[in-house]
């Protein structure tokens, strides 16, 4: 930890998930996903969150953008080269579990995609870049969610500690970043790509929760065992809370909304224990969570070493009906209008500032390093005929960001060990199955509508972002 700047050691990277990216959904004996059964365009989020997701592909109807994503499959080592030229000391990737279990509880593993992530990990490891791996982002096997209904069912503990023993034994002697759930807290509302669950009702939400708990723990134990240099994190969505304005009815509503969002599923990985103001909840509300003595040792006995989040926006409460008209966006969730912010293209307020007052609340609250696993900006990048991109919009938000961060850790004294900001190569949004929302230092060939040569180009960003890796940071102000 150093208060001059960034650690010496410090994890400048990028971030992406196996669904969004690989592509080759029906190849090397990987089995379906629910982001495979996914369809882009405007639908995609009405069916998530309706929870009428039809569970079958209807190419007749839909088109699925993840089915080739960006075709990394087979483009890998080209594009590992490109993170490769920009300096990255580490790349986050999501294995999928359908690759290595295509049913999600097969007896034996599918070798051909234990093979596929080995070549990726060595890849990587070759250019001195290292893995930090999410064991589960978005993409349960679909058979688990036909025949077991997702993750309310007790039988998906086992059967995902089976995939992260095999997948931890397999590769965690050559990496040492783990994450076990990605953004475990949209639990609490996007359940399809979450829990993996449709319709279910408030209790299922929290089992469902819970049995993640308990998969994570037992995720942490294995690590552990394999190899004790392991650093195994947890990883939620973290949104900066404000109070609309200062009524106090307005501070209290903020203060419930931002423990049980931002707290509670960190309360558990980190701290190890539930909180008492969600037993209380839980109480008032009659929820009765299927919790054993053994599931609650787990949980107290493996907690993580580094604490994950991503970072995209705040969000202003308010109970004030006449607050309510406008509404701020998110990919998951939102807030009423901040009048003093700007947002995106899609309607994610930008704030820069917010992000440090993150770091420091869950620094203040947890004490163990922090690694900001995803941040950036979702915006139209049009090439000219030479494919020149001068994404200053780009430069600027990250740029801001980053500035906050520096604050941080120099200031403010919080423990950052990683910035890996999302999409570092455009890849297919989660939320809306587009591929013209970008996040990416390279730009690659591809429209919504699956047109285009998958071609791969660096945007003005691209230099940029290697400066600033180069340097650690230290022109950023
Ligand atoms: C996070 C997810 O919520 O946000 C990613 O972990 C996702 O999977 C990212 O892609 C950005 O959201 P979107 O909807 O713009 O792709």
């Amino acid at each position: 930890m150093s208060f001059k700047g960034f650690r010496e050691d410090f994890l400048w990277g990028g971030a992406t998930a196996a669904n969004q990216l690989e592509g080759a959904y029906n190849e090397g004996g990987k089995g379906l996903t629910l982001a495979d059964i996914s369809p882009g365009g405007k639908q995609r989020m009405n069916l998530m969150f309706s929870g009428d997701m039809p569970l079958e592909i209807d190419e007749s109807k839909y088109v699925y953008p993840n089915h080739k994503g960006i075709d990394y499959y087979h483009r890998y080592k080209e594009d590992i080269a490109m993170f490769a030229e920009m300096g990255f000391k580490t790349f986050r990737m999501s294995i999928s579990w359908a690759r290595i279990f295509p049913n999600g509880n097969d007896t034996v593993a599918n070798e051909e995609g234990l093979a596929f992530y080995d070549s990726v990990i060595d890849e990587l490891l070759k250019h001195n870049i290292e893995p930090t791996i999410t064991i589960s982002h978005y993409e349960t096997p679909l058979h688990l969610v036909k025949e077991y209904g997702g993750w309310k069912n007790k039988e998906l503990i086992s059967f995902f500690e089976k995939y992260a023993r095999t997948i931890l034994e397999r590769f965690g002697k050559k990496v040492t970043y783990w994450m076990t759930f990605n953004e475990i807290n949209t639990g609490l509302m996007n359940n399809f790509f979450s829990t993996a669950m449709q319709k279910p009702t408030e209790e299922e939400i929290y089992q469902g929760l819970h049995n993640q708990f308990v998969a994570s723990s037992l995720a942490t134990k294995i690590a552990r065992e394999v190899n004790p240099n392991i650093q195994m994190g947890c990883m939620s969505v973290y949104a900066t809370m404000y109070a609309y304005d200062s009524d106090p009815v307005n501070v209290q509503a903020t203060q419930e909304k931002n423990r049980m969002f931002n707290y509670f599923c960190n309360d558990l990985q980190v701290r190890g224990e539930y909180p008492s103001y969600a037993l209380a909840y839980f109480d008032r509300k009659g929820i009765n969570v299927d919790m054993t003595e053994e599931e609650l040792a787990v949980i107290r006995e493996n907690t993580v070493d580094y604490m994950s989040f991503s970072y995209y926006m705040s969000a202003a409460m308010s109970v004030n009906p006449a607050h309510q008209d406008e509404k701020s966006q998110g990919n998951f969730f939102g807030g009423v209008k901040n009048p003093f912010l700007k947002a995106s293209d899609w309607g994610w307020e930008i704030d820069p500032i917010g992000l440090r007052i993150a770091l420091n609340d869950l620094y203040g609250r947890y004490g163990v390093p922090l690694y900001i696993s995803e941040n950036g900006l979702g915006a139209v990048d049009t090439p000219d005929e030479n494919y020149v991109i001068n994404d200053d919009y780009r430069i600027d938000y990250l740029e801001q960001h980053i500035s906050e961060m520096k604050k941080a850790v120099m200031l403010d004294g919080v423990d950052l060990m990683a910035y890996t900001p999302w999409g570092c190569i455009d890849l297919v949004s989660a939320s809306t199955g587009e591929m013209s929302k970008r996040y990416g230092f390279i730009y690659v060939d591809l429209d919504d509508n699956g047109n285009g040569d998958m071609s791969r180009h660096k945007k003005k960003s691209f230099d940029w972002y290697k400066e600033v890796i180069s340097t650690n940071g230290e022109e950023i102000k």
